[in-house]
């Protein structure tokens, strides 16, 4: 397999297009070539979803990402025939993406919440968001763990929340956050919580050969 290329779970191979692999005055076009290219190789009528991974340009290929914050959305919006209509992000409780959200709302994107409970055992993650002690008790409250908080949490913003874990106790424990319930002090107190941003993309950043010079812009302000 080609460094330009991944292999789909049904076993095709297929080229990563991404937006800055083309001259930028075709990129309001690279939305038609994926169908085309799609029709001549892959037999396939449709992709139920294309991940776009982190909005930025390396080298010697590119990587673009559903990392889009409102600023890029809306630009984004301003030439796409075809509007994107999942956004993945990070999304947490101490992570809250309340602008964002409504941006994506007004557009009708889906907002779909990676890290949802802030990825306590990745190494660069972080236990804050399951050891909050306001998440804790709203836990206790509710008969609940914490993680069931947070996942709740995320769901009740009506994103899509995409938990990891290996434990099979921990998959059915997550599972088990739709069926608790949690009240409107919940989310005000939820609300409350220091924000906090885990991946930050430091290394996209640079003053010389990032579009990003610095955090602020990379995030469009929103970090
Ligand atoms: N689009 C992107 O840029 C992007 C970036 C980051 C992540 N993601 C995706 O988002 C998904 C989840 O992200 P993530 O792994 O970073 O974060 P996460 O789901 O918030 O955290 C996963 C960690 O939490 C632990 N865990 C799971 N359930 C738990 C529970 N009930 N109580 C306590 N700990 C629990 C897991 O350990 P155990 O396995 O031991 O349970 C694992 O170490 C992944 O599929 C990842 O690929 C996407």
């Amino acid at each position: 397999m080609r460094s330009h290329q991944v292999r789909l779970n049904c076993g095709i191979t297929m080229p990563l297009l991404g937006l800055a692999l083309l001259p930028s005055k075709m990129i309001g076009r690279q939305q038609n070539l994926l169908p085309i290219w799609h029709s001549r190789n892959l037999g396939m009528e449709y992709l139920d979803m294309y991940l776009v991974h982190w909005p930025v340009k390396l080298k010697p290929w590119v990587h673009w990402s559903q990392q889009f914050l409102s600023t890029k959305i809306v630009r984004l919006l301003d030439f796409a025939s075809v509007p994107p209509a999942v956004n993945q992000v990070e999304m947490h409780p101490m992570w809250r993406q309340a602008k964002l959200r409504g941006v994506c709302a007004d557009h009708k994107i889906h907002v779909s919440a990676y890290s949802p409970l802030g990825g306590p055992g990745n190494s660069w993650g972080t236990t804050a968001v399951v050891e909050s002690p306001i998440i804790k008790s709203i836990a206790l409250k509710h008969q609940a763990t914490p993680a069931q908080v947070a996942l709740k949490w995320g769901l009740s913003k009506e994103a899509s929340v995409i938990v990891k874990s290996f434990n099979q106790n921990r998959l059915k424990e997550n599972m088990e956050a739709l069926d608790i319930k949690l009240d409107h002090q919940d989310l005000v107190d939820i609300d409350k919580l220091e924000e906090r941003k885990i991946m930050r993309g430091e290394v996209y950043v640079n003053e010389t050969t990032s579009p990003y010079k610095t955090i602020e812009d990379l995030w469009d302000d929103e970090i």
